[in-house]
């Protein structure tokens, strides 16, 4: 098995990484404290072509592969994990389903200034009473002349203050379960479409969320994206995509926290020589290193396997979900704890770090979620 990168692979990870390290990691404190929202740091990875990793040049993108994606979205992440979620529902929720199930005339009006980052994207699926439980939404759609007219609500939706177009998910036939879902390209300004300010969270607090109130919202029929009733194939096949983000987004996020754990341990004096010298040191950092390259290889097979785009990758992407967001929690603990009562003050990142590993197991799919898409494989086979 060859685990090499190519290229041009190389190329997205060193330039990520040299952005990262440059830009956006000496902001990334500030933007956490204030909650500030990174315009600058947005425009930038549009201009850098990381909005769009793998869509096509064509329509706007890098034309590059699912594992750059990742490994740019683990150098992002690494710097600043909102600014990582902020990319990673751009590429993997809103520029993927649109270029996969999108027509020309939707790539064309849609695709190309989300993956430029003319536009920002958010992917409105959640609801306040439906998480886990994705196919039981509130959110009506119904059918009237030339449009279709959205009742209802989202929440949580990352990017949903700011966005610029939102891939949504109505119910449009009761009746027909999971197939009466139809999934919508909505854009900000459509009358009816309504988000709230932002919500107060336990980290990525630069990356804004809100809930979107649905009220009257006439969509026109040009924006149904795919078919009416493949929508709830269109949002999990899309999240299939998107937990490869997250997981990517967990490995960049514990990769920072280990990092500086171990420069710490190398600098901390204690017990007559250096923390690096103590093995009650050594093994959490041995078992950090483990579990980061183990979530590494499993979100690269996942990746490999998307970029075949002709195998079912579901499994293996909530593997490698399941494993990097719940090693992320791990690893940030322990780091934290080498950090000792420095790793608990807001003068350094690691609590930032603790703090925003955690969402990495709940977004895009709870870990319980993970569990029994990976259950539902394995009793099949
Ligand atoms: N790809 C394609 N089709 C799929 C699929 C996939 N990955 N998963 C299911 N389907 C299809 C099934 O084949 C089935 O099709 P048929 O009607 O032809 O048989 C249909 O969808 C229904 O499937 P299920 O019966 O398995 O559906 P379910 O209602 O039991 O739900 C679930 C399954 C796994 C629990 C699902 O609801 C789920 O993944 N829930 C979690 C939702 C989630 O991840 N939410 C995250 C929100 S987005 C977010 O967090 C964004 C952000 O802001 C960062």
């Amino acid at each position: 098995m060859d685990l090499s990168l190519n290229e041009e692979q190389t190329l997205i990870q060193q330039m990520a990484r040299d952005f990262a390290e440059k830009e956006v990691a000496p902001q990334a404190r500030e933007l956490d404290q204030n909650s500030t929202w990174p315009t600058d740091l947005v425009r930038k990875l549009g201009e850098l072509g990381l909005m769009g990793v793998a869509v096509p040049t064509e329509d706007g993108g890098a034309g590059s592969d699912n594992l750059s994606y990742s490994l740019a979205m683990e150098e992002i992440s690494r710097a600043c994990a909102s600014v990582g979620v902020i990319m990673s529902v751009n590429n993997s929720l809103v520029c993927d389903p649109i270029m996969r199930f999108g027509n020309d005339d939707q790539k064309k009006r849609f695709l190309e200034p989300l993956a430029t980052g003319k536009m920002l994207g958010c992917f409105g699926l959640t609801e306040p009473t439906s998480g886990s439980d994705a196919s039981h939404m509130d959110t009506l759609g119904v059918e009237d002349g030339d449009h279709w007219v959205l009742n209802g609500s989202k929440n949580w939706i990352t990017n949903g203050p700011h966005a610029d177009v939102m891939v949504v998910f109505a119910a449009t036939d009761r009746d027909a379960g999971t197939r009466g879902v139809t999934a919508f390209i909505v854009e900000k300004d459509t009358p009816g479409f309504n988000p709230q300010p932002a919500d107060h969270k336990l980290g990525i607090h630069g990356a804004h969320s809100c809930t979107i109130f649905f009220e009257e919202c006439r969509v026109p029929k040009a924006n149904v994206l795919g078919e009416p009733g493949q929508g709830f194939k269109i949002a999990m096949s899309t999240l299939d995509g998107g937990r490869i983000g997250i997981a990517s987004q967990a490995l960049g996020i514990a990769r920072a926290a280990y990092e500086k754990a171990v420069e710490y341990s190398k600098e901390r004096k204690a017990f007559g020589g250096k923390l690096a010298d103590l093995q009650a040191i050594q093994f959490k950092l041995a078992d950090m290193a483990t579990e980061i390259d183990a979530a590494r290889l499993l979100i690269h097979r996942a990746a490999t396997l998307k970029d075949k785009k002709t195998v079912r990758f579901t499994q293996e992407a909530a593997i490698a979900k399941l494993f990097a967001s719940e090693m992320a929690t791990r690893v940030t603990h322990q780091a934290l704890q080498v950090y000792g009562g420095y790793g608990y003050s807001q003068e350094y990142d690691m609590e930032r770090h603790y703090r925003d590993a955690r969402i990495t197991e709940i977004y895009e799919g709870t870990s319980e979620i993970m569990r029994i898409v990976i259950a539902t494989h394995a009793l099949r086979a």
